[in-house]
C-alpha cells in the first residue's frame, strides 16, 4: 500500500475537523500531482466540488437536450435501415445523460435539483443543440461534425481527476465514435448520390461547420475558467488546442466526401503544422448561449413538457420504492 493509499484510508474513516479538511487536503494536493483520481468518499475543495457539479451535470443535459433535434427526424428517416440506426443514436445520448447525471449526484447534489436547474433555465446547455436540423443532411452533418467534436473534447475527459465522471466518459466516447461514423456515412451517401443530394449534404455542412467549431468554448485568451480546471487535471487541452486538433482532423474527412468547409481563411500552414482557419462568429455564439439562437425556447418547452409528462412515472417509481423497500430514495428526478 503507498503512502498515498494509507493517508486515504485514514481519511475515508476521519470526521470533519479542521484537522482532518488538513490532512484531507493535503491528500488531495498529492493525488492531483500524482495524476491520480480523486474517489466521491475523498476531502475535495468545495470550488473543485463546485466546478465539476457544474460541468457535468450540464454535460447530462446537454446529452439530454442533444436528443430533439435528431428525434425530430426519426419518422423521417429515409430507409427502415436509417429509422433503426438513429433510434439506437438518440436513446444512446438518453443513456449518456442518466450516466452523466448519475455521476454528477456523487458529488452531493440530488438529480432532482440539478434537473431543476436546467428547467428553470439557471443551467446552461451546449448552445449546439439550440441550431435546427432542416433536412435529412444534417442528421449527417451533425453526427459528423457535432458528435466528433464532442469526441475531441471528451476523450482527454476520460482522464478527468474526478474519477466518476472519467468512467462515464469511457463508455460514452466508444458510443460517440459509432455516433460519428454513421454522421460521416450519411454524407458519404448524399455527397455521391445526385447533384442535388450533393448540395443538400454541403448546405448541412455550411450550416454547422462554424457551430461545431464553436463548441469548444471561447478562444483561450476568453476562457477564464480553464486554467483552474486544467491545474485540476480535468481539463488535459485548451479550448484553442481542441479545436485546432479537430480541424486538422475533419479537413481529410471532408476532402474523402468530396465537400469543402465555407472558410475562406482555411488552408494548410506548413511552417506550423496545422490547418490555418478564420475567426468565428462569437457574437453569434454569445447570443446564443443568452437565449436568443433559433430554437433556444422550443428546445426548452419540449423538455418541460416532456417532464410534466413523466410526472407519472416518477409517482409510480417512488410508490414501488417505498412500498418494496421503505424508502423513496430509488428515483429522485
Ligand atoms: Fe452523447
Ligand atoms: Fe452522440
Amino acid at each position: 500500500m503507498s503512502s498515498t493509499d494509507t493517508t486515504r484510508s485514514l481519511q475515508a474513516v476521519g470526521g470533519t475537523s479542521a484537522a482532518d479538511d488538513a490532512t484531507g487536503e493535503k491528500l488531495f494536493n498529492q493525488l492531483i500531482a500524482d495524476d491520480s483520481r480523486i474517489e466521491p468518499t475523498d476531502w475535495m475543495p468545495a470550488a473543485y466540488r463546485k466546478t465539476l457539479t457544474r460541468q457535468v451535470s450540464q454535460h447530462a443535459h446537454s446529452e439530454i437536450i442533444g436528443m430533439q433535434p435528431e428525434a425530430n427526424w426519426i419518422s423521417r428517416a429515409p430507409s427502415l435501415k436509417r429509422k433503426a440506426i438513429l433510434m439506437a443514436k438518440v436513446q444512446d445520448e438518453a443513456g449518456h445523460g442518466l450516466y452523466l447525471y448519475s455521476a454528477a449526484e456523487t458529488l452531493g447534489t440530488p438529480r432532482d435539483e440539478l434537473v431543476q436547474q436546467l428547467l428553470d433555465g439557471t443551467a446552461k446547455y451546449s448552445s449546439i443543440f439550440n441550431y435546427p436540423a432542416r433536412t435529412w443532411a444534417d442528421i449527417g452533418a451533425i453526427g459528423w461534425l457535432v458528435d466528433g467534436a464532442a469526441i475531441c473534447n471528451q476523450v482527454p475527459l476520460c482522464r478527468a481527476s474526478y474519477a466518476p465522471y472519467g468512467r462515464a466518459m469511457v463508455r460514452i466516447c466508444k458510443e460517440e465514435s459509432f455516433h460519428q461514423r454513421q454522421g460521416w456515412e450519411i454524407l458519404y451517401e448524399l455527397s455521391h448520390g445526385t447533384p442535388e443530394q450533393k448540395q443538400m449534404a454541403q448546405e448541412a455542412i455550411n450550416r454547422f461547420y462554424g457551430p461545431a467549431l464553436q463548441m469548444f468554448g471561447p478562444p483561450d485568451d476568453d476562457s477564464p475558467n480553464s486554467q483552474q480546471s486544467m491545474a485540476w487535471n480535468i481539463k488535459r487541452f485548451s479550448n484553442d488546442e481542441l479545436r485546432q486538433r479537430f480541424v486538422d482532423m475533419t479537413v481529410p474527412q471532408a476532402e474523402a466526401l468530396g465537400l469543402q468547409f465555407e472558410d475562406p481563411d482555411l488552408k494548410w500552414n506548413e511552417e506550423r503544422g496545422h490547418y490555418d482557419f478564420g475567426e468565428l462568429d462569437w457574437d453569434e455564439f454569445k447570443a446564443v448561449i443568452k437565449g436568443e439562437g433559433p430554437c433556444n425556447t422550443q428546445r426548452m418547452q419540449r423538455r418541460r413538457q416532456a417532464h410534466e409528462d413523466g410526472a407519472w412515472v416518477r409517482e409510480a417509481a417512488r410508490a414501488y420504492a417505498e412500498k418494496y423497500h421503505g424508502t423513496d430514495s430509488a428515483l429522485t428526478a
